[in-house]
Parts: structure tokens; sequence; C-alpha cells
């Protein structure tokens, strides 16, 4: 990595709180520019939450979380605005409008920001579903497409304003095993063509394996284990429970 870039996501020990529930307790990683992780962790852990630290919808209590090099402690408004430009983020179950065609949820996030441009939209709304493979729906409505084809209308729409970071909040959960296939194959395309540096929650091991450079195990609060796939998934001790099914919490 050249000294002149910029980390896109650096968390020094950060701590989260909600209410008594002390549920990171000292966060300490940061992902390289085209990167892309897995996050791995049992329910309740808190790798949503990463995410959306990520995004600044939620502040942490101590430590610092840097998104592009700037502090989201310090960070303000209109910077924070210009900030999610860059940052995409499929959401767990990846709601669409349903009373809005494919076209208009893709444009929403432009639109909100002010773009009026009907033809750049148009232009961005086609290359977007281009690069989800599925060219020529704009009019389709949420109801007319399958559960797979809904998720990938979903990344069309977090891809719309070409982010520089892609978070992905368990994006192949209830898919069949061909929509499975085609989401993963997107989130590497993105990140090997594009350089998209991507962060991916998820319980399916099998997509993980495919997806990704590197892994982490969110436990108890902390990054318990972190490294390349394949030291980490036949190495270490707590990876190895944890995707074998003899996972105990306390131990
Ligand atoms: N907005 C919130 N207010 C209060 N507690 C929350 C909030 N968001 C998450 N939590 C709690 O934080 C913990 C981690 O949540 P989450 O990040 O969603 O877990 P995961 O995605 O790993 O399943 C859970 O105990 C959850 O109840
Ligand atoms: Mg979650």
């Amino acid at each position: 990595m050249s000294g002149a870039e910029i980390i896109p996501v650096d968390f020094h020990d950060v701590h989260t709180r909600f209410g008594s529930n002390h549920v990171h307790r000292g966060l300490t990683f940061s992902l390289a520019p085209g990167e892309v992780t897995t996050l791995l962790g049992p329910s309740g852990a808190g790798k949503t939450i990463i995410l959306k630290l990520i995004m600044g919808l939620v502040q942490a209590a101590n430590g610092t979380v840097k998104v592009m090099g700037r502090d989201m402690d310090t960070i303000g408004e209109n910077e924070l605005r210009s900030l999610r430009i860059d940052i995409g983020m499929l959401f767990q179950g990846a709601a669409l409008f349903d009373s809005l065609n494919v076209f208009e949820n893709i444009a929403y996030g432009l639109r909100e920001r002010g773009e009026k441009d009907e033809e750049k939209l148009a232009e961005i709304v086609k290359d977007r579903l281009a690069m989800v493979g599925l060219p020529g729906i704009q009019k389709k409505l949420p109801s007319q497409l399958s559960g797979g084809q809904r998720k990938r209308i979903g990344l069309a729409r977090a891809l719309a304003s070409s982010p520089k970071i892609m978070l992905y909040d368990e994006p192949t959960t209830g898919l069949d095993p061909t929509s499975t296939r085609m989401i993963d194959d997107l989130i590497i395309q993105f990140a090997k063509e594009r350089g998209i540096t991507s962060l991916v929650v998820t319980h399916d091991i099998q997509s993980a394996r495919r997806v990704s450079d590197r892994w982490m195990l969110l436990s108890r609060g902390v990054i318990a284990a972190d490294g390349p796939v394949e030291q980490v998934s036949e190495h270490n001790r707590l990876v190895h429970d944890f995707i074998s099914g003899s996972w105990k919490e306390d131990v």
C-alpha cells in the first residue's frame, strides 16, 4: 500500500454501549483498499452495529472510528452527508419501496441528494442494472421480481452513488443457491474490478470462503480472530469451533 493511500475504514479501541449493554469492548482493525473482509460472529455479537458505526448511524462510546480518513466523532453534518456518498450499504432484508418501480428505487438516494437531471439518472440506473445483470427492468415493481432479483436491485441501489466502500449485511440469507452464487460473484466483481473495499457480514460459510480475502471473528466484544481466510479457517481454534458448530460462547 502506498503511503498516500487513505485507509477506507480504521477502528481503534472502539467501545459501544446501549444502556447497560456493553456491546463492543475495544475493537481494533482496519480495512485495506479493495479488500473483501467477511465479519463472522454469533447473532447479537454486534456485527450490524459495526456497519452502522461505519455509516455514522451509531456513535462509539469510546475509541476512534475513521472512515476515508475522517473521524466519525467530530465529523459535521454536511461532511457526513458527503462521506455517505462513498459508502454503499446492502441492509439485512434489503427492503425496496414496494410502491416504487425499479427505476425509482435505484434513483431514490440520488434524488434525495438533489440530483434532478433526468437524463443522468436514466443513465446511472441503466448502468447499475447492467452491472447486476438485470438490464431493461426499470418499469417493473418489486412484487414482480424474485427474491434474488430484489436483492440485486438492492445492490444496484447501493451502487448508485459509485461508493468506494460497500457494506453487506447478510446478503445471501434466504436466497437459493443460484441466487447466492450470483450475489457472491457480484461482490467479488465489484471489489476486484472496481476496487471497492468490502465488508460482508454473513452466516453462510461457503459464501464467506468464496468471496473473502480475509475473515474477522467478532466474539465477546472484540475481534477474536483476524487473518487470511485459509490461515484462520484452518489454524484458528475459535474460528474452527465457530464454523464447525461446536462453538461455546463462554469458552
Ligand atoms: N439501537 C439499539 N438500541 C439498543 N440496543 C441495540 C441497538 N442496536 C443493537 N442493539 C443491541 O446490540 C447487540 C448487537 O446487535 P447487532 O449488531 O444487531 O448484532 P448482530 O448483527 O451481530 O446479530 C444486541 O444485543 C442488540 O440487542
Ligand atoms: Mg445483524
